[in-house]
């Protein structure tokens, strides 16, 4: 962002400003900032300022973290929406209905392990060949060893 323009007069915010506001410390928001999820502009002053739209973005950040979503993926669903622009209700209900889904994916590999953990417990093999935690999902272990899927043959 550029200088402070006439549309932001009176609805910048400092940093200090922003992290009592949303409830996050100021170090979050500069580590935000750094990976690019908000930005902010300088002032005269060379303080850093923040548009009000900034609040509503880290309440989204912080509502995906929560839900497990990776900084990297939130910080890509941010810069896909046009301009760069906060989300709108519109824009949640799109990017929270997505996360739901990678969410529920994340539950359903979660729910397997903790499963699979079941049968390792007290027992510490940590076989390739039986252990489901250390060879998760190997639906081809009983046709042998070696790349099956790669070796038709
Ligand atoms: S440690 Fe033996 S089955 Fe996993």
């Amino acid at each position: 962002m550029g200088r402070v323009s006439p549309e932001t007069l009176g609805k910048e915010l400092t940093v200090g400003e922003v992290a009592a506001r949303s409830g996050v410390p100021v170090s979050t928001i500069h580590f935000y900032e750094a990976k690019g999820l908000i930005t902010s502009w300088r002032n005269r002053g060379n303080q850093r300022r923040y548009p009000r739209e900034v609040l509503r973005r880290v309440a989204v950040i912080k509502v995906a973290q929560r839900a497990g979503v990776p900084l990297a993926r939130i910080k890509e669903a941010l810069s896909a929406l046009p301009n760069g622009r906060t989300p709108t209700a519109e824009d949640w209900a799109e990017l929270s209905a997505r996360w739901r889904e990678e969410l529920d994916a994340r539950i359903r590999r979660l729910t397997r392990l903790r499963d699979d953990l079941d049968g390792c417990i007290g027992c510490g093999c940590l076989s390739t060949r039986h252990c489901p935690l250390r060879n998760p999902g190997d639906e081809l272990a009983e046709e042998g060893p070696g790349p099956r899927l790669l070796d038709p043959a």
